[in-house]
């Protein structure tokens, strides 16, 4: 289930109180990077508030943490009944090993178990690593080249899909304390 992700990180969904921290990450993308994810230009302070309106009801973020340092997001919002959007941004140097991989696929699982029929995902036509990525899902996407790269209408929510997001979401808090308390043992 945990995939082999770069600095030996983890995905887990970000909790109630990590505002901070996912404004921090988005803060640290490169301009580049800042301008792929928005789609355009974004300041620092829209970025914060960006940050501080993704904690309600149908928002969903993962994070891909690096010791304890929240290093790539794909955050899930759900606009209205089945439609939502998704947004990916990986920090610079752990783009390229397989962490939009894996946030892709957690993201459309948990799209999948709130019923979501179509998802968007914007995304600049220039954006080659968008593109491939989306088209590793091509199962679960269709694609509408334009601003918007695919739409996915996945099958319903299952029992099994259910279980696996909780699953998921146990590992991640396990994983979490495990090395929490392992920063703490080493800085003693
Ligand atoms: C786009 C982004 C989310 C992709 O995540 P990633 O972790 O870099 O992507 P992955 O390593 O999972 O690679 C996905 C696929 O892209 C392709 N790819 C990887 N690196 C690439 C590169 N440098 N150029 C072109 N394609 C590339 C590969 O086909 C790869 O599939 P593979 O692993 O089967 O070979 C990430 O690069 C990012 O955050 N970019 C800046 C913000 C952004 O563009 N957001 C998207 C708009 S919402």
């Amino acid at each position: 289930m945990q995939e082999l992700l770069p600095d030996n990180g983890s995905v887990r969904k970000l909790w109630l109180g990590e505002t901070e921290a996912y404004a921090s990450h988005l803060l640290r993308l490169d301009n580049e990077s800042r301008r792929r994810r928005f789609s355009g230009a974004m300041s620092d302070e829209l970025i914060r508030r960006h940050a501080a309106s993704a904690t309600g009801l149908g928002t969903v973020v993962h994070g891909f943490f690096v010791d304890g340092v929240l290093r790539g997001s794909a955050e899930l919002r759900v606009y209205q009944p089945g439609e939502a959007e998704a947004a990916f941004s990986i920090e610079l140097p752990w783009q390229s090993h397989g962490v939009g991989s894996a946030l892709l696929e957690r993201t459309l699982l948990s799209a999948r178990n709130r019923g979501v029929k179509r998802l968007r995902m914007h995304c600049l036509a220039d954006n080659q690593r968008m593109q491939q990525l989306a088209r590793k899902f091509a199962a679960d996407l269709h694609f509408d080249f334009g601003s918007v790269i695919g739409e996915v209408d996945p099958p319903r929510s299952t029992a099994l899909s259910l279980t696996r997001e909780i699953m998921e979401d146990a590992h991640g808090v396990a994983h979490a304390i495990f090395e929490a308390q392992a920063r703490l043992m080493k800085s003693a």
